[in-house]
């Protein structure tokens, strides 16, 4: 069995939309019949709160605590109250077959725990190896119970722990950015605080006891996409197309060079464009599609132009990931 290709959206900037894309490039794979399965790692629950109903995103969160909760946090919890090892959750299918592992705001239990399991792992302790490795485990148990061709995580907008071990365990991670000033210089502490996360579980891995569970800490960068810039006729508003210049500009100097100074397999070449696609303003159908539980190019909120748009915008931009990460 093919192990799945584990993928992360990631930017610690907020708002510039992670969870939006993910859901949306899911579907689009699921609908080109691959397998994916949506893991909600940002205790926020935006993923969740977006593909379930309120009332069920309610009920699985007063649930998750009992041995048959179904979320990440009912995964998760033994390692936290040191009771046992991850406990195995079923996925929920949601829009379009794909697989959702439910979020939790619990899950910030887990990440206090993460600080301490990351300078334990450099102590070799086994426990804290596999609290560390505790979601990627998961994700190997779910894979081998029905399998997967993709796994994205959600997570959430800041540089902590949780997000470390998620980047670590991932193939390949995306970065979404909008254009403004504030994603320009946010680059420069991804570049950074990537390098040093690929660093640390370098040393970890290097001291390692041989049977501890490891995360693969080689996030390859695929790509980054611009997001939800506003559109004149058929251009970007100038404003905008300034700010993505500088942004293509700092893709390639605090991203991609600087994790190739580190290992030239973790970013593409410069001669490689990494634009992955572009996902314009598209307000009122985004809104329609959060409400309704639906790819957005499903969605009741815009005229059947704008949706065949939308559509096109994410079948590419899955084409893409998929043409990028089977290149690597
Ligand atoms: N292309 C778009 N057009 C219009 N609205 C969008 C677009 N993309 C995202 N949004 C809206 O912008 C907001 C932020 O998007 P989203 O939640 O996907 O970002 P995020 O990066 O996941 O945020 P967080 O950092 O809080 O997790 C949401 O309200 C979403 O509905
Ligand atoms: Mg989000």
């Amino acid at each position: 069995m093919r192990a799945p290709v584990r993928i992360t959206l990631f930017n610690h900037k907020g708002g510039v939309g992670k969870t939006t894309l993910t859901a949306n490039i899911a579907f689009a794979l699921a609908e080109m019949g691959r397998s994916v399965l949506l893991v909600d790692s940002d205790p926020q629950c935006n993923l969740t709160a977006y593909l379930l109903p309120d009332e069920d995103v309610d009920e699985l969160l007063n649930q998750s605590s009992g041995s048959d909760g179904q979320t990440i946090w009912t995964a998760v919890s033994p390692v936290v109250h040191n009771t046992g090892p991850g406990r195995l959750v079923e996925p929920i299918a949601v829009e379009g077959g794909v697989k959702l592992l439910p979020g939790d705001i619990r899950l910030f239990e887990f990440e206090e725990l993460l600080y301490d399991s990351w300078t334990d792992s450099l102590k070799r302790r086994l426990g804290a190896l596999r609290a560390t490795a505790s979601i990627s485990t998961l994700v190997s148990q779910i894979h081998r119970q029905s399998p997967l061709d993709y796994v994205f995580y959600d997570t959430g907008p800041n540089i902590g722990p949780l997000n470390r071990v998620l980047l670590l365990d991932s193939d390949f991670f995306v970065v979404p950015v909008a254009c403004d000033l504030y994603s320009v210089r946010a680059l420069a502490t991804l570049g950074q605080a990537l390098s040093k996360w690929i660093f640390d579980a370098e040393t970890i891995a290097a001291v390692a006891p041989a049977d501890a569970e490891l995360l693969r800490s080689l996030p390859v960068f695929l790509g980054y996409i611009p997001q939800r810039f506003k559109v004149y006729g058929r251009s970007m508003a100038a404003e905008e197309r300034i700010y993505l210049r500088q942004i293509e500009d700092r893709i390639h100097t605090d991203i991609s060079k600087v994790l190739r100074e580190f290992n030239d397999k973790l970013a593409p070449a410069r001669s490689v464009d990494p634009k992955l696609g572009r996902f314009e303003d598209m307000f009122p159908l985004v809104l329609a599609a959060q409400r309704e539980g639906v790819a957005i190019w499903k969605s009741s909120g815009g005229t059947s132009n704008l949706c065949a748009k939308a559509h096109r915008t994410f079948r590419s931009i899955a084409r893409r990931i998929e043409r990028a990460a089977q290149a690597c």
